[in-house]
């Protein structure tokens, strides 16, 4: 008895499987009625007393000790259905792991808020449901305005005054309402406008609009804020202009175009043979529009200017179809490397 307790316990040490249905042949052979082990017990009644105490004990032992090999072999198949394959050699080096990339909006978003952060302005941002208040009315648009037409906005179950913002001007608004000059944020986020979807326009695009208010900031201020934004974007090279323009919070307003990066204002097909593209509108905020948010008009003046990203990204990028943006494609994507 002792031997053969002693063998099929060494035996059952160095059993292997290699399929889960040889793990069920062995637990009968060794555990089931009949089984091996089973088999010892029967015989166990007969044992002379004055061994029962030690070889019950053996006994035990090999009973638990097969049934956690049994246990064992089971777990190594679990979630596992396959055999295990043989022709994958574990202790080649694993596959280089590629880490991911940055969309292209979020790296020049990023690069903006780099570019403003450095001379002073901070991110700040709201709610892409607004209400009219924020995305119009404050901003001066009058109640009869175009912009305000189905056209162009995306009105929340028919009630003309919950609206997906058509601009982030809506923030501008709700930052003048609760905080005192000076004032001198930038605003990224999300907008809506009911637009047919083609290679140059989007319902959804992305925008960073940017406002500074306090004594005596004058238009000259502006644009040399601009021109600091288009040299570190663009490159240092880079010309601006500002063309007179209307918006219904600026006054005066503009709107900037920088000097074409693809052909250096030589001419060429993304800038339609001007040597200039268009990069942002802007311009000084309306005195109404402090008025409108409790700032008073007669000791602070600001200015204001909001830019598509998506834009700044097809011009960077030399990227031809906004479409691209937003179809996830990763041959696309793989292409822009950031560190920010
Ligand atoms: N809100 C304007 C737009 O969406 C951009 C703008 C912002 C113009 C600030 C002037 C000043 O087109």
């Amino acid at each position: 008895m002792f031997d053969r307790i002693k063998q099929l316990t060494e035996e059952i040490s160095s059993l292997k499987a290699e399929m889960p249905e040889e793990v069920e042949q062995l637990r009968l052979r060794y555990l089931s009625k009949k089984g091996l082990v089973s088999v010892l017990f029967e015989e166990f009644r007969n044992v002379p007393a004055e061994h029962k105490k030690e070889i019950g004990q053996l006994l035990n032992h090999l009973k638990v000790s097969a049934q956690e090999k049994i246990e064992n072999l089971k777990t190594s198949f679990s979630g596992e259905e396959k055999p295990a394959d043989k022709s994958v050699d574990l202790s080649r080096p694993v596959d280089h792991m590629e880490p991911g990339t940055r969309h292209p909006l979020s790296i020049v978003r990023n690069e903006i808020i780099r570019i403003f952060g450095q001379i002073g302005y901070t991110v700040a941002e709201g709610p892409e449901i607004e209400d009219d208040w924020h995305n119009f009315s404050a901003l001066n648009f009058a109640p009869e305005h175009p912009a305000r037409d189905m056209q162009d906005t995306f009105f929340i179950a028919r009630d003309p005054e919950i609206l997906l913002r058509t601009h982030t001007s809506s923030v501008q608004i709700r930052t003048m309402e609760t905080e005192k000059p000076p004032i001198r944020k930038i605003f990224p986020g999300r907008v809506f406008r009911n637009e047919a979807i083609s290679a140059r326009a989007h319902c959804i695009f992305h925008q960073v609009e940017g406002l500074y208010v306090d004594k005596n900031v004058s238009f000259t201020d502006l644009k040399q804020t601009l021109l600091y934004f288009a040299r570190e974007m663009f490159g240092e090279n880079t010309q601006i202009r500002l063309r007179p323009s209307f918006f219904p919070f600026t006054e005066p307003s503009g709107e900037l175009d920088v000097s074409c990066n693809i052909c250096g204002g030589k001419g060429c097909n993304i800038c339609k043979y001007t040597g200039w593209v268009e990069i942002l509108g802007c311009g000084m905020v309306d005195p109404a529009v402090l008025d409108n948010c409790g700032i008073d008009s007669k000791v602070y003046t600001g200015f204001a200017f909001g830019m598509g990203i998506e834009r700044i990204t097809l011009l960077k990028y030399q990227v031809k179809d906004l479409r691209l943006f937003f179809e996830n494609d990763l041959r696309f994507l793989k292409q822009f490397t950031s560190t920010i």
